[in-house]
């Protein structure tokens, strides 16, 4: 590319950046990488800066996103939806507050800010009228987008009636636009891509492309079905209610019974602004949605409205960028892993790369629809993303990088770590080695599943170690751990007699597990630490599990049809019978033991709302817990609730519990209310964290 030729290069750019924008918005299948597509942007804006007379009416600068895509009758936005200029790091939001806000309000002008998570979603208008929803739109190019009322009146948490706003002292609107984000939890994308991929469906991308896609679909049966969210954060035009500051619509939002996220704040001093971005850049894992960025916004709408906006970017509001957590990087290899249930998932090896400053070697790939269907293959540059905690993942190849020396893959036919011929379950997107249990590779696994901290808990064994065990041929399953005696470990390095000595003791420590760990630790497919508390709770011993019928057990509060039927397969299986066996002869718990009264049950009857960050436990996790215990988990504070439980930087609903007078605990105080009335042998802690399984 020449990229000393203005003319030439402005051309080239547009040219990548429709296309881009083309396959993003319309076809929901990005090839760039959002860092790409910013710089390409960046790299545009400034040589039309540079050299005006080369901005063209359809230059990409000159709107926003892409075109609508014909499935939909179109709306033409009332008023434009805008767009958000960028801050990459601090020194750029102090030039935005000095270039963009002070010096057109003037200097020794008071204004306040409204500081809120950017959500990686896509923006929708929402129209009410005399508080009845009436219409639905995305965004589209921002002029006119797409009516997707049918499919938006799908998302449970968008109101289909307004609240009457009284606690606000405001009236209800005769008309009001909301606006705001659609959006998937990072946990249910995972668990949504995973039900598209055993149905044999596509799956998506990220969050962003999953959210978008499910909201642009035909029958809204699907959009019903898939695990749509929403928060509102503005207004479009509104009439019959007077809202003069962004912070004040934020709280009317709310009280007309939108979710507002608890995250937004107002502050009146700038260094206050960048400490909190600072702050919140540091939680992003820990979010349970993906956020690529915060926004600013002048708070007070008259100092909006002077101020005013260029080329679709408002002066007032900017985006401060979390730095990329996508880059792109060379595709050297594929390799297959056998995972613990026989499932044979291909590994993407990286040319290393930095992301969000974590080093990035291998990425999943999914399955081997995956690889098709995107074409991606040995030698490509790729789109590489991280997000939260999730194991990195390729999004696709870079079609315009390609030399043609690039080398299609072909999924294995065969087991590679036992040999045995692979086999694919009709409408299941994965392939397995149906070698259950024998295979060395799944055995490894199996005995990093069953030692986890969620499960038997046994310290000091991992990959390393189990994959030592099986090698050297003295486990053939887990129950064989029961059987390592100091003779195995005789003469292999780094195995001294006091590591030894360790390992053994808690091996042997591990047979007072709770039932409802071996469970866990027996990795039956779908059954995790709360399937697993319900059925201990329930059946009191793993006998009567295994003797329950596909009926009982679905009867059980929490135990649905899949899991039921896994159940049931699980102890259909000769070698499994047989591992049990082996775990009673051993000596371990496989039941209740003292009846418990309610075991596991402890806080039954009990509403918990969970807020800021907990010390050791993510939120989701704090709510499996407490699911577990027979407890259930809200939302929103209410005088019903029972107990509020805070972790670092709460949001409003601890302000809530004071003012109702609902008990507040910390992680501790929860730990210590769950062990307190347990059945547990005494000073027992109950379920930690859920294991991360692969
Ligand atoms: S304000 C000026 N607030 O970001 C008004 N946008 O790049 C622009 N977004 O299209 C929107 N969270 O899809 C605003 N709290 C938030 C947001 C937010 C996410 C998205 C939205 C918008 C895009 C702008």
């Amino acid at each position: 590319m020449d990229h000393h030729d203005p003319v030439r290069r402005a051309a080239e750019l547009r040219a990548a950046i429709e296309e881009a924008n083309y396959r993003y918005y319309v076809l929901d299948a990005p090839n760039l990488s959002d860092a790409e597509y910013d710089a390409l942007m960046r790299e545009l804006r400034a040589l039309e800066a540079a050299h005006p007379e080369l901005i063209t009416p359809d230059s990409p600068t000159q709107r926003v996103g892409g075109e609508a895509s014909g499935l939909f009758a179109k709306v033409r936005h009332p008023q434009p939806m805008l767009s958000l200029g960028n801050a990459m790091n601090e020194a750029e939001l102090r030039e935005w507050r000095d270039t963009r806000v002070l010096k057109l309000l003037g200097p020794g002008v008071p204004v306040t800010y409204v500081v809120e998570p950017k959500i990686d979603g896509l923006a929708v208008a929402l129209t009410y009228r005399d508080g009845v929803l009436v219409q639905g739109a995305t965004r589209g190019d921002g002029e006119v987008g797409e009516d997707v009322t049918a499919n938006l009146r799908t998302v449970r948490d968008i109101p289909l009636r307004l609240r009457d706003p009284r606690e606000t002292g405001l009236p209800l609107a005769s008309l009001i636009e909301v606006r705001g984000e659609v959006y998937i939890r990072t946990a249910d994308f995972e668990a949504l891509n995973e039900r598209l991929a055993a149905a044999g469906e596509k799956t998506f991308a990220n969050p962003r492309n999953a959210a978008a896609g499910s909201l642009r679909q035909k029958d809204p049966a699907i959009s019903a079905a898939r695990p749509l969210r929403f928060f509102a954060y503005g207004v479009g035009p509104f009439e019959g209610v007077l809202l003069t500051s962004q912070w004040q619509t934020l709280h009317y939002l709310r009280a007309l019974g939108f979710p507002v996220n608890a995250d937004a704040r107002h502050f009146e001093d700038f260094e206050q602004v960048i400490a909190y971005c600072r702050e919140w850049m540091a939680r992003r894992d820990q979010l349970p949605y993906e956020a690529d960025g915060i926004v600013i916004k002048v708070d007070d709408f008259e100092q909006q409205r002077v101020l005013g906006a260029v080329q679709r970017e408002p002066r007032w509001a900017v985006a401060f960028k979390f730095p990329a957590r996508e880059a792109v990087t060379r595709l050297l290899n594929i390799t297959v892993n056998v995972g613990r249930t026989g499932v044979v998932t291909p590994n993407a090896e990286l040319e290393p790369v930095v992301i969000g400053g974590v080093t990035v070697r291998n990425a999943s790939l999914h399955n081997a629809d995956y690889i098709a269907e995107r074409d991606i293959r040995i030698g490509d540059y790729v789109i590489v993303q991280r997000a939260g905690d999730v194991i990195p993942y390729v999004v696709g190849p870079v079609l315009h990088l390609r030399t043609g020396a690039e080398r299609p893959w072909v999924f294995p036919t065969h087991c590679p770590a036992c040999g045995t011929p692979l086999e694919r379950q009709p409408g299941e997107a994965a392939w397995r080695c149906p070698n259950f249990g024998i295979c060395p590779a799944q055995l490894v696994r199996r005995v990093e599943h069953f030692v986890s901290r969620g499960a038997m808990d046994i310290a000091g064994i991992g990959e390393r170690q189990a994959e030592l065990f099986v090698t050297m041929g003295w486990i053939n399953d887990v129950a064989d751990l029961y059987s390592l005696t100091p003779e195995h470990f005789q003469g292999v390095e780094g195995y001294g007699p006091r590591r030894v000595a360790n390992l053994l003791r808690a091996i042997e420590e591990s047979k007072q597990q709770p039932l409802e760990r071996v469970i866990i630790g027996l990795g039956i497919r779908y059954v995790g630490s709360v399937a697993a508390a319900a059925l201990a709770a329930h059946f009191g011993s793993l006998d009567a599990i295994m003797a329950a019928s596909q009926e009982e057990l679905q009867a059980i509060d929490g135990i649905g049809p899949v899991v039921a039927t896994s159940v049931v397969d699980f102890f259909s299986r000769e070698e499994e019978r047989r591992v049990v066996e082996k775990l009673r002869a051993a000596g371990v718990r496989l039941s209740s033991g003292a009846p418990r009264p309610s075991a596991g049950a402890n806080l039954a009857g009990k509403t918990f709302v969970l807020t800021g960050t907990l010390p050791t436990m993510t939120r989701d996790q704090a709510s499996d817990l407490i699911i577990a215990h027979g407890g259930k988990v809200t939302d929103s504070v209410s005088k019903k609730t029972s107990y509020v439980v805070a972790g670092a930087n709460p949001g409003s609903k601890l302000a809530r519990a004071g003012e109702l007078g609902v008990p507040v605990l910390d992680e501790a105080g929860l730990l210590a209310l769950i062990g307190a009335g347990d059945g547990n042998i005494e000073g027992e802690r109950s379920l930690p964290p859920a294991p991360q399984t692969q």
